[in-house]
């Protein structure tokens, strides 16, 4: 309203159509609210010291806390990972890139849930994005009090939703069997480390004995590696496996005297 009382006039560009247009986006399905989108500037202090590209670990913990605060979001209560699905790489994060983490709950069943989460890295200055990796975490819900827990369900709207619910429920069938697998395996490596001990110990020259790529490292646990829960979390610790897992292929590396990283990010 002008001073005197008159309406101003929409002027054009406020047309009714360009208003609907505008107006479109709020009187559609609201978004799922478990729909989280974290965006991560890579450092230096994230990176490799040789290379600067990310380091796995420290995206695997941002992936982590992403996915955890879409389970919560969902749970209403502390949430915390039981596993994730084999990931898959598909492209390094240069450094002064962007990480876009997108996570949402695909489906919950009585005390756990499953997480979808996509990440792309996107050049800020000429806003190209690449796909790095999907991955599915299994989250638990435990509140406080140590309570049973019954999780609301989830009504999937989108077909993209309806998909993954479904799917969901079939990936929670094939961790369960492959849990089974696992114990099998290890049952029968008994009986094969009978069957392979009177092999020869010796190694031909290009090979490296596991042995000799162990590593052990000790982590003391300080207040900057606890969550909001105030104890230490899955992406805490899926950093430090992958720490020292990079540290055991260096040293293939360095025995070896070959490159073991991936050319396309040097
Ligand atoms: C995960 C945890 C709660 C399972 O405990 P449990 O006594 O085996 O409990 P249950 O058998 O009742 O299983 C509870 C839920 O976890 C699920 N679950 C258990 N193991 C699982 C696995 N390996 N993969 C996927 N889901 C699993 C079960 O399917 C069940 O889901 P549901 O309630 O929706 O049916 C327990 O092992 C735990 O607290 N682990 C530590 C988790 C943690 O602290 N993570 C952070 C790492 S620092």
């Amino acid at each position: 309203m002008s001073g005197g009382g008159v309406p101003t006039p929409v002027p054009e560009a406020w047309s009714l159509k360009k208003l609907r247009s505008i107006s479109r986006p709020f009187l559609s399905p609201a978004p799922n609210p478990t729909l989280m989108e974290v965006n991560e500037w890579v450092w230096p202090s994230h990176c490799h010291q040789h290379a600067a590209v990310l380091r796995h670990g420290q995206l695997l913990r941002w992936m982590d806390v992403a996915a955890c605060l879409s389970a919560e979001r969902h749970a209403q209560m502390p949430c915390v990972t039981v596993s994730v699905d084999n990931i898959t790489f598909q492209s390094c994060v240069k450094v002064g890139h962007v990480v876009i983490l997108k996570a949402v709950v695909y489906r919950s069943f009585k005390s756990s849930l499953e997480v979808g989460l996509v990440v792309e890295s996107e050049d800020p200055f000429s806003g190209s994005r690449q796909h790095i990796c999907k991955a599915f975490f299994v989250f638990v819900a435990k509140p406080s009090d140590g309570a049973k827990v019954q999780l609301p369900t989830l009504s999937p709207v989108t077909e993209e939703e309806k998909r993954e619910f479904l799917l969901a429920a079939e990936r929670r069938r094939m961790r369960t069997t492959y849990a089974k697998d696992i114990m099998r395996l290890v049952k029968n490596i008994h009986r094969e480390k009978k069957r392979t001990s009177s092999l020869p110990s010796v190694l031909p020259s290009r090979c490296v004995s596991a042995a000799d790529t162990a590593v052990h490292t000790v982590q003391i646990v300080l207040p900057v590696h606890a969550n909001h829960h105030g104890t230490t979390f899955g992406g805490q610790i899926m950093e430090w496996m992958t720490d020292v897992a990079t540290l055991s292929g260096l040293l293939v590396k360095v025995l070896l005297n070959t490159t073991s990283y991936c050319r396309k990010c040097l």
